[in-house]
């Protein structure tokens, strides 16, 4: 672990993470899926999308957000004028799919966490969307449920968090859509005001 960490240190861009992050055996979520799903869109994006950990179809495919969620989301980036290779990366909290996609264990999120920080670090967004309890309590480190969290801009350095719904709870909790769209309108207008006051969405 310690020998990982310090490599892991040493990336200097974003390339150079994932080569060593495909790598990772810091906890046993490793032995049982078939890819890291490290994360993708611009390295250079200024908004940063969290959610929890690849589910089946990620895995099977390597990317983040590929299934039936994901598929929500492109058309919530979509509505906002995001394109995942132009203004957003995705990314989760742990790069490997727990088995039968259950939550990340403590342990296995606490294992991730350097591979999540060091992205972070490498990719300097401004804002980062924060998708369901996972991610808005491990990054905001806090017990508080995504209930409470969501809506409310918390600004920590550099960054501005915007804690949201995950998409996978839309479908079962259809009545969170005007929140969750809520949500990214603020996004929208903090990238307006933050990014590019020209930024068009065709529907905010
Ligand atoms: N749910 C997540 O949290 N992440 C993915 O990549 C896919 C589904």
């Amino acid at each position: 672990m310690d020998g990982y960490l310090s490599k892991l240190r040493k990336a200097a861009d974003l390339d150079t993470l994932a080569k060593i992050v495909q790598a990772c055996h810091c906890c046993s979520l490793r032995n049982g899926c078939q890819h890291v799903v490290f994360g993708e869109g611009n390295p250079k994006a200024q908004v940063v999308i969290c959610g929890e950990g690849p589910g089946a179809d990620e895995d099977r495919i390597g990317r983040p957000f590929v299934g039936r969620a994901g598929q929500l989301l492109d058309q919530i980036l979509a509505a906002c004028g995001f394109q995942r290779s132009q203004h957003v990366f995705i990314l989760n909290v742990v790069k490997c799919r727990p088995p039968g996609n259950r939550t990340p264990a403590p342990e296995e999120i606490q294992a991730c966490l350097p591979n999540l920080r060091m992205q972070v670090h490498l990719l300097g967004p401004k804002i980062m969307i924060l998708m369901g309890n996972c991610a808005a309590q491990t990054i905001l480190r806090t017990d508080q449920g995504i209930s409470q969290l969501r809506g409310q801009w918390v600004q920590k350095g550099e960054i501005w968090f915007m804690p949201t719904y995950h998409p996978a709870a839309l479908f079962h909790r259809p009545q969170l859509k005007k929140a969750v769209w809520d949500d990214f309108q603020a996004v929208v207008a903090k990238y307006r005001a933050l990014v590019d006051p020209e930024h068009r969405s065709p529907h905010c």
